[in-house]
């Protein structure tokens, strides 16, 4: 049996109803077992600031540590004017310092981006790997995860109600399980 792997998932949105929110709850749901996806929250995170570095808010500290505890990252994100969410961003540029305490490296990551547009969060998709080769993280190039038309995909109960969506979904996870064990210690 495959190693557990404990998966860090970030969510680029902060909005109560967000669909990435729900696409990270269906990934959980469809990963192999030997995937534990937990969602780190990032809406509380003060902006960063390197002036910050000497004495960190505790929250900047939590944040480093519970990146620098788990095996694999997992991005799922909107496109906020064709690029990453300033959320995200945020979270990104706190786990990279301070400089040489790169939290992320090393760390197996995927990313999977949804809009209820048809450019499907191309944009943030592909700023967000231009950061992750700069972090050091080994981002799985394929399969790619574009959804676009996304907020028709989920119930009114939050669920996935697309069953082309959730074969994509469970083979991505599929894919991943691949990559981490690929790209981590035995
Ligand atoms: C957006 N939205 C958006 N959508 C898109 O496909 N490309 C874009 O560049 C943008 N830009 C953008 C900027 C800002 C500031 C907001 C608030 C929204 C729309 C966005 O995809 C939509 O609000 C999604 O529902 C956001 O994802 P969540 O929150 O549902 O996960």
């Amino acid at each position: 049996m495959d190693k557990t792997r404990d998966v860090a998932v970030i969510v680029g949105s902060l909005r109560k109803d967000s669909i990435n929110r729900k696409v990270a709850g269906a990934l959980a749901e469809l990963a192999p077992a030997a995937l534990k996806l937990s969602i780190i929250e990032i809406g509380h995170l003060p902006i960063y600031n390197q002036d910050g570095d000497e004495n960190p808010p505790a929250a900047w500290t939590q944040f480093r540590e519970r990146i620098r505890a788990a095996d694999a990252v997992l991005f799922v994100t909107p496109e906020h004017n064709r690029s990453v969410p300033a959320a995200l961003k945020n979270a990104i540029d706190i786990g990279s310092r301070p400089y040489g305490k790169n939290a992320w490296g090393g760390k197996p990551g995927a990313v999977v981006s949804a809009s209820p547009g048809g450019i499907d969060g191309f944009g943030a998709n592909h700023h967000l790997r231009q950061s992750l080769v700069f972090l050091n993280v080994p981002a799985m190039a394929q399969p790619e995860a574009y959804l676009g038309g996304a907020d028709k995909y989920f119930g009114s109960d939050g669920k996935l109600a697309n069953d082309g969506t959730r074969k994509f979904l469970e083979s991505f996870m599929q894919a991943y399980a691949s990559w981490i064990n690929a790209n981590s210690k035995p």
